[in-house]
């Protein structure tokens, strides 16, 4: 049997390529190695407020995305969080093993909870969400950021903790750190990672961006004070556009190097236009195909949702047969 990976992406913001180059083209070659689940997670999206109809509009364009940037859903399952129940219903079962400092203590938390006047108890109880995520399906393993590797860590001390007060249960997730596949930074602030919720209007490109615009971005993107590139004195910006040049193009190193050294700025960035635009070009005619037929990707939702339940259920039935309550008839 092969091992079982799962991964998750809030269908809050806009996708952008460094979500691509770091997470989705990495899980859509792991998808042939692997079992495969890759969640669109709703509810931990509604954890702080979202526009109902907005929210909705963003799952299915978040599992639109995901199959245009080749996750095939004949390979792996593409799941919608609130379609499968037993996600929420097992994170209850671990909050209720989860002492309230492990949750205190997460960074992501701290750092949202900083920024609300009123902290939801979802906020806090966030992690425990995820963790049920992972260890419903028993993966084996989990392909995440850096950002994440806290969550994971909390994954296995609550499931470490229902092991050892109930019984072995749960199998024990790895995280799984990008080794290949970019990093990518934002255009305007080349020290942060490219986010999907930061504000400017010239931070990430997003997967669905036209030509035009995509140009209008990289165009403006930070550099430094050289005039023309220089590789052993350029600052993050210029290693950034030709991280995602090289992420794009495919070239190698030596390529690269011959090619952009002593290249003026503005020449470097039409390039990188280039590259970028034709590494989105297929991803968006794809994109186009599936939204211009809702049926088919309800269809996929619905199917994906139909295959991982039973595992789900057998998973939450047995966390509440080891508990000793009863199970759903
Ligand atoms: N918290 C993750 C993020 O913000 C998303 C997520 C939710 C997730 N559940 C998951 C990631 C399970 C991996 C596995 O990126």
């Amino acid at each position: 049997m092969k091992p079982r990976i799962l991964s998750g992406v809030q269908p809050t913001g806009n996708l952008h390529i460094g979500n691509y180059l770091g997470a989705l083209k990495n899980w859509a070659k792991l998808q042939y190695d692997y079992e495969s689940i890759f969640c669109i997670v709703d509810l931990h999206a509604i954890t702080v407020y979202q526009d109902p109809a907005e929210l909705r509009r963003k799952i299915d364009q978040t599992a639109a995305l995901f199959i245009a940037c080749g996750i095939d859903p004949k390979q792996s399952s593409v799941v919608v969080q609130s379609m499968v129940p037993g996600h929420a219903e097992l994170a209850w079962l671990l909050t209720c093993v989860t002492p309230v400092g492990w949750l205190e203590r997460m960074t992501q938390y701290k750092d949202k909870a900083a920024k609300q006047e009123s902290v939801g108890t979802g906020l806090l109880c966030y992690p425990v969400l995820m963790a049920a995520d992972i260890l419903i399906y028993q993966a084996n393993c989990v392909p995440v950021g850096d950002d994440q590797s806290q969550h994971l860590e909390l994954t296995r001390d609550i499931a470490q903790r229902f092991n050892a007060a109930y019984g072995e249960t749960f199998v024990m997730p790895e995280t799984r750190l990008p080794t290949v596949g970019a990093r990518v930074m934002g255009l305007d602030e080349p020290e942060k990672k490219m986010s999907k919720s930061a504000e400017g209007p010239n931070h990430s490109i997003g997967l669905l961006d036209p030509p035009s615009l995509i140009k209008k971005k990289i165009m403006r993107a930070t550099t430094d004070s050289n005039p023309a590139v220089d590789f052993e004195t350029m600052g993050p910006g210029v290693a950034n556009l030709i991280t995602i040049f090289q992420a794009f193009s495919g070239w190698d190193d030596a390529s690269v190097k011959s090619h952009f050294s002593g290249l003026r700025y503005g020449d470097l960035k039409k390039n990188v236009v280039e590259a970028v635009v034709a590494g989105l070009e297929p991803i968006q005619h794809k994109y186009a195909e599936i939204v211009a037929d809702p049926a088919y990707l309800r269809g996929v939702l619905r199917e994906s949702a139909e295959r991982v339940m039973p595992f789900a259920n057998a998973t939450v039935n047995l966390v509440k047969s080891r508990l000793g309550i009863y199970t759903a008839a």
